[in-house]
């Protein structure tokens, strides 16, 4: 019993939940409702960009007929909604993947294909190789199989070697390298090939499976397309299943995040494993939202994907322009081609975490400390903002007050 005379739930809790702690930055954010407070802490999509007619006429055709709504409100097969898949088959052609249904499985968002990816490969004792800073959703997503975390190229200089000698003295292997190669959450910073032909390289030599997380890939704002990690070595090995790349598609951050809808690319042998623990999960996405993204994106995915484009390329110019009157010298920022970040860089000495509750209660402006995306430490002086979700003036005037603060 607590003091509250609530049930004690603490001794319950299996070992490997000690990290699912809701942060202090999370419970600091939480202010954010308050509409005076401008945010570029989210990472999510300007909501009125969701092609919300095309949605809802996508609903009422899944439901016209017995046989749709029979289809769309029933039980269904994990792999996913065949149309889709096919569709995705499609998709990953035209970027060079040459693919078939059974190289394709849908997942509830990307996010839990990281989840799956996690159950499926992380044994005790093993060690993830992370870029860092990373996708703090990875992090949580392998969190509960309780790896070890070292730093993946380009960022380190370690070799196969050492990676596999370090990851045997903490009693595991290698079990899988993570990267976000296009505009990464939370840098915005892509790969180029020679980086992501090294990285192939690596994993070759460390024969660990590299999963390419490419949830901005569609948001290019500018710059040449740059061959998927996934394209590139399917161009080497010769096809899909000779590939040791598992690819994680999503809609979310072209269409809506809200239906939740991504896919997992790659061999044949993973996808059907992954199949099976997610069979375990959830049985399988909603169809009727699987038969929705597939409905829409048929009709206007390349449309809906230009438009998006458009009003982030606006914002995030609006952002750089408003960083480079504003913030102090010292500080330095990326300048990415696509995505919906954009990562700062303070002077060594300036601490992005403790300056946040000084953002957020006087000058009413939040960002996310760049600690929280370090799975082996640092970044304390380092920031992200975010720029789909604000307009265009609470950029230009929420990036006056950060320089403000920093100065
Ligand atoms: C790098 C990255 N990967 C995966 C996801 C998960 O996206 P979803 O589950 O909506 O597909 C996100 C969401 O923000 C992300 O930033």
């Amino acid at each position: 019993m607590t003091q509250t005379g609530e049930h004690d739930w603490a001794h319950h809790y299996a070992a490997r939940t000690r990290g699912m702690q809701a942060s202090e930055i999370r419970e600091l954010l939480k202010l954010l409702e308050d509409p005076g407070i401008i945010s570029f802490a989210g990472g999510i999509p300007d909501p009125t960009l969701f092609p919300v007619a095309e949605i809802s006429a996508a609903y009422t055709a899944a439901l016209e007929s017995p046989e749709k709504s029979g289809h769309a409100l029933q039980y269904s097969v994990s792999e996913g909604y065949g149309p889709l898949r096919d569709w995705i088959v499609g998709y990953m052609g035209r970027r060079g993947v040459a693919c078939t249904r059974d190289n394709v499985m849908i997942v509830t968002g990307s996010q839990q294909g990281l989840d799956l990816i996690g159950k499926l490969f992380v044994g005790t004792g093993d060690t993830v190789l992370v870029e860092r800073p990373t996708y703090m959703g990875a992090l949580q997503a392998f969190g509960p199989c309780e790896p070890n975390y070292d730093d993946l190229l380009p960022g380190s200089n370690a070799t196969a070697a050492s990676l596999a000698e370090r990851a045997k003295a903490r009693g595991g292997r290698v079990a899988f390298a993570y990267c976000v190669p296009d505009f990464a959450n939370p840098t915005g910073v892509s790969m180029g090939e020679a980086a992501r032909k090294k990285l192939l390289d690596l994993c070759t030599e460390m024969d660990v499976p590299l999963i390419e997380d490419a949830a901005y890939e569609a948001l290019r704002y500018g710059g040449a397309a740059i061959p998927s990690c996934l394209e590139l070595d399917v161009r080497r090995t010769g096809s899909i299943d000779a590939s040791r790349v598992l690819y994680c598609g999503t809609f979310s951050k072209s269409i809506s995040p809200g239906l939740r809808v991504g896919w997992v690319c790659g061999a044949k042998d993973p996808i059907r494993k992954l199949v099976l623990a997610k069979q375990a999960g959830d049985l399988h996405s909603a169809t009727i939202n699987q038969m929705v993204i597939h409905e829409v994106a048929t009709r206007c995915y390349d449309a809906q994907v230009a438009k998006v484009c458009a009003a982030y390329r606006t914002k995030r110019d609006a952002m750089l322009a408003a960083l480079d009157r504003h913030m102090p010298k010292g500080a330095q920022w990326t300048k990415p081609d696509g995505g919906m970040f954009v990562w700062v860089t303070l002077a060594p000495e300036r601490d992005a975490g403790a300056m946040l509750p000084d953002a957020i209660r006087r000058e009413r402006v939040a960002y996310v400390p760049g600690r929280a995306f370090h799975a082996t430490g640092g970044g304390e002086n380092t920031l992200r903002l975010n720029f789909s979700m604000p307009t265009v003036e609470r950029i230009e005037a929420g990036i006056a007050r950060l320089g403000k603060l920093f100065a």
